[in-house]
Order: C-alpha cells, then structure tokens, then sequence
C-alpha cells in the first residue's frame, strides 16, 4: 500500500536490509503453525521486543514482525477451528505500543481462537517473569529482534529449554563487537553472557573476519539450543557503511531437526546482495567457497555415506550444518542415480521418479570403486 502524507511523515523509517527478517518471519511461521498445529491446539507466539507495527520502506507502508505473526495466526486459525493461539507483544516504549495499538485496531477484532495482547513490559524481566510462572508453556516461536544487545543468553536458555520452543535471535553484532572493545560498556556484555569468561577469548584478539566468526561461534556457543543458523545481514546502503561489512546476525535457535530444516529452506533462497545464508568455510572435512556448489554436496555425501542406507530426510537431518537445501540434494542424488553410484527405494513416493521423506537412499560402494 501507498502512503498519504500524513503517514510518510509519522511512520519509522525501515531500511531495506531489515526486510529480510520479515521475509523469513512471513515464510516460516506457517508452515511452523502448521506442522505444531498438527499435535497441539495451543501455540504462542512471543514478539519481545514488538516495535511500532507498521514502518515505511520505498515509499511502502510495511508491517513489522507483530503484524505479520497476526496475520499468520489469523491463516492458521481460520483454517484449524478449535485452535487457539497467543501473540504476546511485549513493547517498553509508550509511543511504539501506541502506533502498535492503533494498527492492530485497524486490523479489526482478533478472529475466533486468537488472542493478541500489547504488554508495557520490559522484556528482560516479562520473560523471566512469564517462564517461571508458566511451567508448561504450548508450543512456542520467541522473536528476539532488539536494536542492541538481546535478552541474556541465561533468559535464551531458560526459554530454549522449554519443549518445542525455539528462537529468531537478532545478534546485533556490529553494535556488540564495538561495545566489546569499550571499557565503559563492557559490562553490558558481562550481562548479556551472564558472565564475564567472554573477556578471556582468543577472539577478542584478533581482527576482521577472524574475530567475526570467532565472535560469533562463541556466542552461538553459548546458546543451549541442538540447532543453531546463522543468516548474515550486512549493512545497508543507507547506513554509508563499507560494502561488505556485517551489521547483524540473525540466528534462529532450535532442539528438532525439522524446525532447522524448515528454517533453512527458508533462508537459504534469501541469501543475496544483503544477506548471506552461511560462511563458506571447512565443514565435514570439505573447504566450501562461499556461493556452495553441488558438487561439494556430492563430495561430502560420496565419502561419508558410500556403502551405506539412509532415509532422504535423516539424510538431511545428519548433515544440516551444510549450506544445501531440499532441491540441492535431490538434484545430486539425482545425478548419482543415473550414474549408477546412488538406489533409491521409494517409501514416502509413490513412483520411482520421487525422491522424498522416507525414500531410501542406497549409496553404492562397488560402482564408486570401479569409478575411481
Ligand atoms: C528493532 S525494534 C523491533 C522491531 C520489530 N521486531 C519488527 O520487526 O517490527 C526494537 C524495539 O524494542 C523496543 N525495546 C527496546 N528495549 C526493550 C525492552 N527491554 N523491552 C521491551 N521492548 C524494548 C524498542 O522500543 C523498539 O521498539
């Protein structure tokens, strides 16, 4: 929608960068509801650090993450009767939470099952406060998108702790690594951690790249979570930054591999001029540049699984830190197939052109020796 004066002038600017967050929300919380809707009737959504509800971008009124998650559970409920959700918008600031209010209005009452709630709250003490008061929390999406340092990764614990919940955790790293080297802010960093070992790192040590990654490991270290993506957001050109340089992370934190995989599907058509979905950088023992071919999916897959039978998904499953998705496998094994180094056995297909789910996959050990 286009813009009236009016709204030009009181509407928060939204750099195009930042649209990216809302791609991957907009993407991911249906099939997200939809794949929890399937054994729960309750789900939660958590917006702790909500904003304004709607910004300006190119001239565009766009809606923020607290907007998109109503629309989302609006979707879903309206097509799982019965359901129930909760969409808690958790805003400290008076004037944010009145232009939230005012474009949730617009939005109407909340369809049946839907319940929304503005909170004047300060996130770091609602979420302490919440997770102690609510032992068996539904299934629950937590959005952490702060414009500096994030709840304490002690709070991210405790919430990635809970069954079936996971996190979108923007880690401000251009603003964190600076306060890093500022004595007068470094305790923001010993509160962040919960602890002070962060001073000791190697990482702190080094520069550019190194202490980027170094930094950022560290932080997802910390981060008690069995899946944990990275999407790299550079700076915008707006912001007159030096081309390539890091702005922020976002990194979504999760304990079930199909979440990981949903999550990856959907960053990884994302990455492009303003955002990266991965490093390259060794993993299983392959060197990946940084735009990942096919083939190096290939290499790794030929030497880890020769001689071996596994399900299409386990498949992904076991090698989820490598940056392909669904589409990517098939195609190599695909390629395998028809070359004879790959059987496949279909289980969740009903021909022997699919290649989903359950299907097995036999790689072949006497074909790939005779190759070589
Ligand atoms: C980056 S904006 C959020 C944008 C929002 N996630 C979106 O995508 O539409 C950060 C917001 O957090 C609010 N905020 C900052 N510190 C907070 C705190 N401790 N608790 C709750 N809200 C806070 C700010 O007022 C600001 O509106």
């Amino acid at each position: 929608m286009s813009l009236d004066q009016h709204d030009e002038q009181s509407l928060s600017h939204l750099k195009q960068v930042s649209r990216i967050k809302h791609e991957i929300l907009a993407k991911y919380l249906p099939p997200w509801e939809r794949i929890l809707g399937s054994t729960n009737t309750r789900l939660c959504y958590f917006d702790c650090y909500a904003g304004p509800g709607v910004y300006e971008c190119n001239g565009e009124t766009v809606a923020g993450s607290p907007l998109i998650a109503v629309t989302a559970a609006t979707e879903y409920l309206a097509k799982n009767r019965g359901h129930e959700m909760s969409v808690l918008l958790v805003e400290k600031d008076s004037a944010q939470r009145t232009s939230l209010e005012a474009q949730l209005k617009k939005n109407g009452p909340p369809g049946n099952g839907l319940n929304v709630q503005v909170l004047a709250e300060d996130a770091k003490e609602f979420v302490p406060k919440i997770l102690e008061a609510v032992p068996n929390l539904a299934p629950s999406f937590f959005m952490v998108d702060p414009y500096g340092h994030p709840l304490t990764v002690p709070i991210l614990n405790d919430i990635l702790k809970r069954p079936q919940t996971e996190a979108l955790i923007n880690f401000m790293f251009y603003r964190i690594n600076m306060d890093a080297g500022n004595p007068k802010v470094q305790h923001h960093l010993d509160e962040m951690f919960g602890n002070e070992e962060w001073r000791t790192q190697p990482f702190l040590k080094q520069h550019g790249l190194d202490r980027e990654k170094g930094f950022l490991e560290y932080f997802m270290s910390k981060i008690s979570a069995r899946f944990k993506l990275p999407f790299r957001i550079r700076f915008d050109v707006e912001d007159r930054m030096a081309g390539n340089r890091t702005k922020y992370y976002l990194i979504h934190a999760s304990n079930h591999p199909k979440a990981a995989l949903l999550m990856k599907e959907v960053m990884w058509p994302l990455g492009d001029e303003e955002g990266l979905f991965d490093f390259g950088g060794e993993k299983h023992g392959v060197l990946f540049s940084s735009t990942p071919q096919e083939n190096e999916l290939r290499q790794v897959l030929t030497r880890e699984y020769t001689g071996k039978q596994i399900e299409f998904d386990q498949l992904r499953e076991e090698s989820l830190e490598l940056p392909f998705i669904e589409k990517h496998y098939r195609s190599v094994i695909r390629e395998l197939k028809r070359e004879g180094l790959v059987e496949v056995t279909p289980v969740s297909s009903k021909t022997n052109r699919g290649l989903k789910k359950k299907d097995l996959v036999r790689f072949l050990q006497k074909q790939e020796g005779e190759r070589r």
